[in-house]
């Protein structure tokens, strides 16, 4: 892989004395579908987390779209970087975390608008091919209050994309949802994995997804990255007990 769009090197963290992550590498080619599963408590979500520094990493060396962090560094010479590399990285997660005093519409405008490089027209125009391409035009003018759980997913979506991230990081994006809501999700997932203009990080129960749309798929095990590989590799011969125990389990 000559130049990954997204590389992280040597990636530690703890919590006091739990060390959380235990030495991660990873390189990720513009247009991959990472998906990322293991068991609770493995280090998933903390690893989305430190990608972006929502987390300050414990030590170790993050690079998204040519931007890159070395969480040795001191703080002020990183906070910058921290800030460019933060809005290269758009994120999904669990809780659809939409504000709730805002129409979808302005959801989607919020963030482009609030970094002042586009016209307000521009961003509008934007914001409406996003809800179109998740399903939400029609919703534009309504509150979050008024959608279901999957529309309320899909318009979180399409805020995170609005800020033209180069990589979109989804964290378990449906295991709050209704099971009768999973699959309209997925759905707007599959249709941007498809695309092959959008690089995601997926962390997913969702195996029926991983197997039809990820492009390579990494089971975490106490922090760290016990066994890569595609899913024909994992479904079909995966090395480690572990893995093959986790996905017994969950298939
Ligand atoms: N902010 C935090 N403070 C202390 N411990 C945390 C914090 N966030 C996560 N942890 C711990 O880190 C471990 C990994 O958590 P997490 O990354 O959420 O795992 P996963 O997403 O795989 O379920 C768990 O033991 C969790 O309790
Ligand atoms: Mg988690």
């Amino acid at each position: 892989m000559s130049n990954p769009l997204v590389k992280v090197r040597g990636l530690h963290k703890s919590f006091g004395d739990l060390e959380v992550l235990r030495g991660i590498d990873m390189d990720i080619s513009s247009g991959e579908v990472v998906v990322v599963f293991g068991r609770s408590g493995s280090g998933k979500s903390t690893f989305l987390r430190c990608l972006n520094f929502l987390e300050e990493p414990t030590q170790g060396v993050i690079q998204v779209a040519g931007i890159e962090v070395d969480a040795g560094l001191p703080t002020r010479h990183r906070r910058k970087d921290i800030r460019r590399l933060r809005s290269q990285c758009g994120m999904v997660f669990q809780q659809f975390n939409l504000f709730p005093h805002m129409t979808v519409l302005d959801n989607v405008m919020e963030g482009p608008l609030r970094v002042k490089s586009r016209s307000s027209a521009e961003v509008r125009t934007h914001a409406m091919e996003l809800l179109n391409d998740v399903g939400m035009a029609d919703k534009a003018g309504e509150h979050p209050i008024r959608l279901s759980g999957g529309q309320q997913q899909r318009v979180a979506i399409a805020r995170a994309l609005a800020m033209r991230p180069a990589v979109m990081l989804f964290d378990e994006p449906t295991s709050a949802l209704d099971p009768e809501l999973i699959h309209e999700v997925l759905a707007v997932m599959r249709r941007l994995a498809e695309s092959h203009e959008t690089t995601m990080i997926v962390v997913t129960h969702e195996m029926g997804f991983a197997r039809e749309v990820a492009t390579r798929m990494c089971f975490f095990h106490d922090g760290v990255v016990l066994e890569e590989g595609t899913p024909d590799q994992m479904f079909a011969r995966a090395q480690q007990p572990e893995t093959r125990r986790f996905l017994e389990a969950v298939i």
